[in-house]
């Protein structure tokens, strides 16, 4: 049977890929590797420079992967997303089969790591559930938050209490104790109020990354300017941040 190993290769260091994953590495036979435009062609280097350093078999081939474009959104955010899986496990299903041998194995990089924030294993599903005979294995990497946390120093967790992890769209005015933000184009937390510290890293990982810390109400509008000045500079960003409310215990 087609095999697919998934694989976690970290957040913007080719240093975060896993032991594991440099043995997965070592046992695909073709790398599909998703082309999504311009922007993300720095993503995309990340890959292929991974791949250069990290497999032995330097005659491995590589497919690229043509991503369909995402309909906006609109109203309907899941509807809009759904409909895209769809193209996606279509696309993906038809290479597969294109370019694998019954009994070869296939190899996805997903970016930090595919539980959070990625639908690569949604989409192995879909391909799965319309009858293409496809076994998958998933391959652990080091997030984005977790390497937020390595580069400021802080557990993201206090003693005993809960972590919430949500989307720039979702965060409230007054999120919880302790908050972990991802895909935030919209710099949510200007939106916030109260008493909060923020931990804020872009391009973490990466030589070009940036960390701001403080007391939400005195670094906003630093992070503001320093993440409108990096984006244009790059013509594109990643970022992430902790929001942590201010208690008698840590104010
Ligand atoms: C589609 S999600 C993918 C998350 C990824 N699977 C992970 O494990 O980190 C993309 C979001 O992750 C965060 N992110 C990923 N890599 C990052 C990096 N190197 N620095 C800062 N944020 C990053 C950003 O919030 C970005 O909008």
């Amino acid at each position: 049977m087609r095999r697919i190993l998934v694989i976690g290769i970290g957040a913007g260091n080719p240093d975060y890929l896993t032991i594991q994953a440099i043995a997965a590495l070592n046992k695909a036979d073709v790398f599909f590797i998703p082309d999504k435009g311009e922007e993300k062609a720095a993503l995309r280097q990340l890959r292929t420079d991974i791949l250069d350093r990290f497999v032995e078999n330097k005659a491995y081939r590589s497919v690229v992967l043509k991503t369909p474009k995402r309909a906006e959104a609109g109203s309907d955010y899941r509807g809009a997303v759904d409909d895209w899986h769809a193209k996606l496990a279509e696309a993906y299903g038809e290479l597969f089969t294109a370019e694998l041998g019954e009994d070869q194995c296939g190899a996805l990089l997903v970016w930090g790591d595919p539980s959070l924030y990625d639908s690569t294993l949604r989409i192995i599903e879909r391909i799965r559930a319309t009858g293409i005979a496809l076994d998958y294995e998933v391959i652990p990497g080091i997030t984005s938050i977790q390497a937020l946390a390595a580069r400021h120093r802080i557990p993201l967790n206090r003693i005993g209490e809960p972590v919430l992890i949500t989307t720039g769209r979702k965060l409230p005015s007054n999120p919880a104790e302790d908050t972990v933000v991802m895909l935030d184009g919209e710099q949510a937390f200007t939106r916030v109020t109260g008493n909060y510290e923020i931990f804020w890293g872009a391009y973490l990982g990466a030589p070009e990354e940036i960390l701001v810390s403080g007391k939400l109400g005195e670094v906003s509008e630093e992070i503001e300017r320093v993440r409108r000045e990096a984006r244009e500079a790059k013509g594109w960003i990643m970022d992430t941040y902790l929001l942590r409310k201010a208690t008698p215990d840590n104010d």
